[in-house]
């Protein structure tokens, strides 16, 4: 039998009251002393939030708009996820080191769990934020097609889990609400997913300005289309479909799965979306932060 088999569907383990996957919570001392350098740029954010979306913008960004240069190999390796360390397949942390900067570093930790070199260095973080509701049916159906996951079990199960933080990276509540604490007082730009939706140039702009670069008109329009939903679903550089199917099975679900606004309207039922919206006013009770899950 593949060796490979071993590392999927475990249990998570949590570091910190953080559950993460079992091989991160193994290699957890490697990733708390990672090295981030004062020219890193942080992609943050909880999953299925835009990561990916975020990552291609800000590489075709640091590529001029060359859609070419931007193709030199898949998304997980230009921008490599610092914490994901699996035997035998890859880390994030080696990744990294090997890398020349200026490095684009992607994370999904909670602020309290990033490693403290970021902080010490004044890196400059990007960080991601989408609906609640919308990123419970993207993670779901992520569950199920990256087998890394343990088995989400059904929809209505799932949901407990999400809105018990039981998910891998724990709970979405604490970690948007953790970095929109963090940004008064140092330079992340939080941006969401609905805006990007709504008026990508505009937050494009929003990115040029916090990275303090100018680029002429036509070359944003080129990042524009290069980032569209439908051009990345068509790169495979952008799309996943490199790893093996052993690790994400798109059959089960595309990576690139709907890229909407709202697809939650198509998930919960009447009941579960009453139960989700009382438990999230609690949940929420007390922060500035706002979203918006239909516009
Ligand atoms: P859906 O599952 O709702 O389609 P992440 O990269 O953080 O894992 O997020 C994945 C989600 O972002 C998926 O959401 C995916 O379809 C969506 N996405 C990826 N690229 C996008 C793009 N260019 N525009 C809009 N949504 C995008």
């Amino acid at each position: 039998m593949d060796n490979k088999l071993d590392v999927f569907r475990r249990e998570l383990v949590d570091v910190q009251d953080i559950p993460l996957f079992w091989c991160i919570a193994e290699e957890w001392s490697q990733v708390e002393s990672f090295e981030a350098r004062p020219d890193d740029l942080l992609i943050s954010t909880y999953p299925k939030s835009g990561t990916t979306w975020m990552s291609e913008i800000l590489d075709l960004i640091y590529n001029n708009g060359d859609a070419e240069k931007c193709k030199r190999d898949a998304i997980y390796k230009r921008v490599p996820f610092m914490e994901l360390i699996i035997p035998g397949i890859s880390n994030g942390v080696e990744l990294l080191q090997n890398m020349q900067s200026p490095r684009l570093v992607k994370t999904h930790l909670p602020v309290q769990l990033l490693p403290s070199s970021f902080w010490k260095n004044d890196c400059k973080m990007i960080y991601v934020a989408r609906n609640a509701k919308d990123v419970a049916v993207s993670y779901y159906y992520f569950y199920k097609m990256a087998k890394m996951h343990p088995e989400p079990g059904t929809w209505e199960e799932f949901l407990d889990k999400f809105m018990t933080g039981k998910v891998c990276f724990g709970s979405w509540y604490d970690h948007v609400k953790g970095w929109w604490e963090k940004r008064k007082d140092h330079r992340i730009l939080y941006i969401f997913y609905e805006d990007m939706k709504e008026d990508p140039k505009g937050e494009l702009q929003k990115l040029l300005k916090f990275l303090e670069k100018e680029l002429p008109e036509e070359t944003v329009d080129k990042i524009l289309y290069h980032s569209s939903f439908n051009v990345m679903k068509q790169n495979p550089n952008a799309n996943y479909t490199t790893l093996a199917t052993c690790e994400m099975d798109h059959s089960v679900s595309p990576f690139m799965r709907k890229g909407i606004l709202g697809d939650w309207k198509n998930q919960f039922t009447v009941d579960q979306y009453e139960r989700f919206e009382e438990d999230y006013e609690k949940k929420m009770k007390g922060s500035t932060l706002q979203f918006r899950s239909e516009i």
